[in-house]
């Protein structure tokens, strides 16, 4: 059998077993997890232990990959795609990825196609980040002061990450200073971009996400960029809640607001943001930190809303740079999204 090993991101490994890094606790612990079955992958993806869009796709397509290493039982491994496909119900990556599986297997694959299938999920993801960097850093040009929210870069993606990914690019080209929202309640950018950017050596500064409109008044920011988990055919997008409330501010203060993501991310048959499926989360994390080893309750047991997302609509965009290109606003008004194959 035709060996695709090792694979050495920094969010998942696979040398002999298929591991993930525990995102619950980073940046204070790096703790790998070993992934034995879709079921482990299942659980790691619902509690966040591996997340961002373009990532849980792949985690559950080399979970798979993993099983039918070991056992090429076909009706098993739908059933496990069907289980992995309805773990977390926004970012559309997960079942692109796993319908891409499940077709595979429905044509009646032998086990070598099916693990190309899935190890090429992996593969083009870390294409598709490359393509997306390259386009949006040309789209930068000359600007370096840049604000980011939630976690878009190598622990969103298999590559270097979408807007992250722009983020890399842009700074190769012309030291930026990034600017990064904390990203209440699960703290991805105050836990994971701060990690990435620090690691990195690129200059940053983590505000609070009630911070941001001030800066932007103050003129501190030159463009903002964001992920996005399901990009709507009209092209309204859902993306970590916080998202919607940048792309209001960017608009009054008149700052570029940017949206990367690969084409695993479209969902060309979901109409409109109105009808993107939003994740409800627990209370315990807004009632104060409840994630991994982190636990503090600061608030009485009031009712909580807790969306992991929100919707912003497509006339709030300045650009969406996919691997495919740039598409400006006017692109995505004019429908230019439904001819993307
Ligand atoms: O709940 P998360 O951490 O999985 O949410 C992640 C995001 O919202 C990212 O911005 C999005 O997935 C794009 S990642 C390339």
């Amino acid at each position: 059998m035709r060996s695709f090993l090792p694979i050495e991101g920094m969010a998942i490994r696979w040398q002999s077993q298929l591991e993930i890094l525990d995102q619950r606790e980073l940046p204070l612990r790096e703790d790998w997890i070993r992934i034995d079955s879709p079921a482990d992958m299942v659980v790691a993806i619902k509690e966040l232990a591996i997340r961002g869009a373009p990532l849980i796709g792949v985690g559950a397509a080399l979970a798979l990959a993993q099983e039918a290493q070991q056992n090429f039982d076909t009706l098993r491994l739908s059933s496990m795609a069907q289980d992995l496909r309805q773990a977390r119900p926004t970012a559309v990556n997960l079942m692109n990825a796993m319908d891409r599986l499940l077709t595979t297997l429905a044509s009646g694959a032998d086990q070598q196609t099916f693990l190309n299938a899935a190890f090429s999920i992996y593969r083009e993801d870390i294409e598709l980040c490359e393509q997306i960097a390259a386009h949006g850093a040309n789209l930068l040009a000359g600007k370096s002061r840049l604000l980011t929210h939630c976690n878009t870069g190598s622990l969103a993606t298999a590559g270097v990450g979408t807007a992250l990914g722009i983020i890399r690019a842009a700074h190769k080209k012309l030291p930026c200073h990034i600017y990064v929202d904390e990203t209440r309640p699960l703290l991805q950018g105050a836990r994971l971009t701060a990690y990435e950017l620090h690691k990195d050596g690129i200059p940053a500064t983590l505000i609070c996400d009630n911070m941001a409109a001030s800066l932007m008044r103050a003129g501190e920011i030159q463009a903002i960029l964001v992920g996005a988990d399901r990009i709507a055919r009209n092209g309204d997008f859902a993306n970590k809640t916080g998202t919607y409330s940048l792309a209001v501010l960017a608009q009054y203060h008149n700052i570029p607001f940017i949206v990367a993501a690969p084409r695993t991310t479209l969902d060309l048959a979901c109409p409109d943001g109105a009808a993107i499926p939003i994740e409800e989360r627990r209370a315990a994390e807004i009632h104060g930190v409840d994630s991994g080893s982190y636990r503090l309750r600061w608030s009485p047991a009031i009712p909580v809303y807790n969306p992991a997302f929100d919707v912003t609509p497509a006339d709030l965009v300045s650009a969406l740079v996919l691997d495919t290109g740039v598409y400006t606003r006017e692109d995505l008004l004019s429908g230019r999204l439904s001819q993307i194959r």
